[in-house]
């Protein structure tokens, strides 16, 4: 029996010392653990349980160094043992692809019949009339970059670093690595073990300054 990936930090550590890497080593990351990071990130909420994100996971050496050149040569993505390339899937509407969410959601006893045939027909006309988004890539990033959060998150709490990265050409990557049309690339995602030292944390802007109260720019 495989001993189960167990984590070296608490959320609040995780949260508080992941950084954005800028260089890893070429430590393998365990199996195991890996493989945990991407359970717990696609546990991520979607609209609809819609779970629109998609990860490639590029490890191969001359795989990695393809994708550099589609991201101005960032070198993370040439070191770390695992780059995610996340990508949102837009055809969720399509019927056999709700009736999927729907089956998922019976499997687990999370939906009833009513449920169903209220998605069967309210999935269909959210992406007709799309009040909340204004594109179906805004739509496929808004979740694929939640789920990107939560693995970065996870991975911190196994001691994984990583670094989310948008610096990169998406018709290139799409074509080099057979990514469909109906496919956006969200960001890209190498994951491993940071070289030490990790850049300084950059600060955030004060609470009181990024959330308000009731309305748009009223104080809390
Ligand atoms: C959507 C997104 C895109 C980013 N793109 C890049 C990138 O292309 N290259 C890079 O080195 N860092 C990239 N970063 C990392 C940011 O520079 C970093 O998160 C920010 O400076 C704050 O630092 P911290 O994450 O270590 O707290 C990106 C971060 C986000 C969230």
């Amino acid at each position: 029996m495989t001993s189960p990936a167990q984590t070296v930090m608490g959320l609040q550590e995780s949260i508080e010392q992941r950084r954005a890497a800028r260089a890893f080593k070429s430590d393998p990351i365990p199996e195991e653990i890996l493989k945990e990071i991407l359970r717990l990130g696609v546990r991520a909420p979607s609209g609809y349980n819609l779970q629109p994100w998609r990860f490639i996971l590029v490890r191969q050496q001359e795989n990695k160094y393809k994708l550099k050149a589609c991201a101005f040569d960032q070198p993370q993505i040439g070191q770390a043992p695992v780059v995610l390339i996340c990508c949102g899937y837009r055809d969720v509407a399509a019927s056999e692809y709700i009736e999927s969410v729907i089956q998922i959601g019976t499997d687990f006893s999370g939906l009833n019949d009513q449920y169903a045939g209220y998605v069967r027909s309210a999935i269909p006309s959210f992406f007709e009339n799309h009040p909340s988004f204004s594109t179906l890539e805004a739509w496929t990033n808004r979740h694929t970059m939640i789920a990107v959060a939560h693995i970065m998150i996870v991975a911190k709490s196994f001691g994984v670093d990583s670094c989310p990265m948008e610096g990169f050409i998406a018709s290139q990557v799409k074509e080099a690595f057979n990514i469909p049309q109906n496919v956006d690339v969200c960001c890209l995602l190498p994951i491993g073990y940071a070289t030490e030292p990790l850049k300084d944390y950059g600060g955030r802007f004060p609470v009181e300054q990024v959330c308000f109260g009731e309305s748009y720019g009223e104080s809390l």
